[in-house]
C-alpha cells in the first residue's frame, strides 16, 4: 500500500514511513487528495473564521525567532484597553464572528485578574461566541480562573517537541517541559487545547518534525496550528532561511490524515510566504482562517516576522477579502462558533 493510503487507513505511520513522507515530493499529490477528501468528510467545504486580537506586543520573553522579543528595542511597543478589546469584539460579531482570540507577548501588565475581567465581559456580551486565549505559559491556577471566567479554547504551540531543538530557540529561562506542562493542565481543566509548531526553524530536522508529530499524537489536541518560519531582522535568528511553502502543505496534509477531527487554520504566516498561501493551505487540509480584528493603527507593530501581511490600509477588509480568496479555493466561510468535532 502507498504510503499516504497508509497514513488514511490507519492515522499513523512508523517513523521511517514518516520520514519517506516529509523528505519527498512522491506522495505529494495522492497526499493532497486524501487530506482534503477527509477533510470534506468531516467538516464539507466549512472554513471557520476566528478574530484575531491581537492586544499587546509588549513581552517578557526572549524567543530566539520572535519579533516581539523582550529585547528588541526597535520595537514601538501597545497596549489596548479593555475598551479597546471590547470594541474590536463588536465590530467582528457585526461582521459575523462568533470567535474571539485573544493573543499577546507574556505582558505582565496584564495581571490574572484583568485578563479575568477581559474575559468575564466578552463571555457576558456574546454568550453564543467562543473566547480563545494564546498568552503564553501561565500557572495551571491562572488558567483555571480564566476558564471558570467564560475562555473556552487556548492555544499554545509547542514550538518544538525535541529538547535539543527548543533548547536552540530559546532563552535557558524556558523549558520544553514547561511548555508540555502547560499543555496538559490546559486539557485536564477542560479548554480546547491548540498546539502546533513552526516549519523550517533554524536547526530543525526532520527527526524533529517526526518529535512534533509524535508529541502531537500523545497531546490529541482540537486544534493544530503550524506556519512557515519567517525571519525578523531585529532577531537573532535574521540570517536564516525562511521555511518553505512545500513543506507547510505537505504537513497540514499529513496532519488532516492523523488527526481528521482536528482544526487546522491556514495561516497569516503561509499567506506572507506566498501571495496565494492560504487558499494553497485550505487545498491541503486547513478549515480555519484567522484574520485579523486588531485595530489598523497598530497592526504593523505586531511584527512577529517581517513582511506580515494584512497590516497595511486594507486591513480593515480583511473579512471581505478572506472571504473571497476562500470562495475562489472552492470553500465556504460559515458564521459559526466551529466548535471541534468529536475525536473519533
Ligand atoms: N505569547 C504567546 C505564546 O507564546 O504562545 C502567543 C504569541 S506568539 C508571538 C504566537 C506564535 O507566533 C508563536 O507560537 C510562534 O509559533 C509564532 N511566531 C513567532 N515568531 C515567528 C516567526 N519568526 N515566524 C513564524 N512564526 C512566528
Ligand atoms: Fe514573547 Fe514572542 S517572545 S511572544
Amino acid at each position: 500500500m502507498q504510503l499516504p493510503q497508509q497514513l488514511y487507513e490507519t492515522r499513523t505511520l512508523d517513523s521511517s514511513g514518516l520520514k519517506t513522507l516529509l523528505e519527498t515530493q512522491t506522495f505529494d499529490k495522492e497526499l493532497t487528495a486524501l487530506a482534503d477528501a477527509v477533510r470534506r468528510e468531516y467538516y464539507g467545504t466549512a472554513v471557520y473564521l476566528r478574530g484575531l486580537i491581537e492586544f499587546t506586543n509588549y513581552c517578557k520573553n526572549n524567543c530566539l525567532y520572535c519579533g516581539i522579543r523582550n529585547e528588541n528595542r526597535n520595537l514601538e511597543r501597545y497596549r489596548l484597553t479593555e475598551e479597546e478589546i471590547l470594541s474590536c469584539c463588536k465590530n467582528g460579531y457585526e461582521l459575523g464572528y462568533r470567535t474571539f482570540v485573544l493573543q499577546g507577548g507574556e505582558d505582565p501588565f496584564y495581571t490574572e485578574d484583568a485578563v479575568t475581567g477581559i474575559v468575564k465581559k466578552i463571555r457576558s456580551g456574546y454568550p453564543d461566541c467562543a473566547v480563545t486565549l494564546s498568552l503564553g505559559e501561565h500557572p495551571a491556577e491562572t488558567y483555571q480562573r480564566w476558564f471558570n471566567a467564560g475562555a473556552n479554547r487556548y492555544l499554545l504551540r509547542h514550538e518544538t517537541a525535541n529538547n535539543e531543538h527548543y533548547r536552540k530557540m530559546h532563552p535557558a529561562t524556558m523549558s520544553l517541559l514547561n511548555r508540555k506542562e502547560c499543555l496538559f493542565h490546559l486539557k485536564k481543566i477542560g479548554y480546547q487545547v491548540g498546539s502546533g509548531f513552526m516549519v523550517g526553524t533554524p536547526f530543525q530536522t526532520t527527526e524533529c518534525l517526526i518529535d512534533d508529530l509524535r508529541f502531537l499524537q500523545e497531546l490529541q489536541p482540537d486544534m493544530i496550528g503550524i506556519g512557515p518560519f519567517i525571519s525578523h531582522r531585529d532577531t537573532p535568528f535574521k540570517d536564516f532561511p525562511n521555511g518553505k511553502l512545500r513543506l507547510t502543505l505537505r504537513l497540514i496534509s499529513i496532519l488532516r490524515l492523523m488527526f481528521p477531527y482536528a482544526l487546522i487554520p491556514a495561516t497569516t504566516a503561509l499567506g506572507t510566504i506566498d501571495p496565494q498561501g492560504r487558499e494553497w493551505g485550505l487545498r491541503s487540509g486547513a478549515n480555519v482562517v484567522m484574520p485579523n480584528l486588531s485595530p489598523v493603527a497598530v497592526r504593523k507593530k505586531y511584527e512577529l516576522y517581517d513582511n506580515k501581511i494584512c497590516t497595511g490600509e486594507e486591513a480593515a477588509e480583511c473579512r471581505a477579502c478572506l472571504g473571497r480568496r476562500i470562495a475562489r479555493a472552492g470553500y465556504e466561510v460559515v458564521s459559526d462558533i466551529g466548535n471541534v468535532k468529536k475525536h473519533s
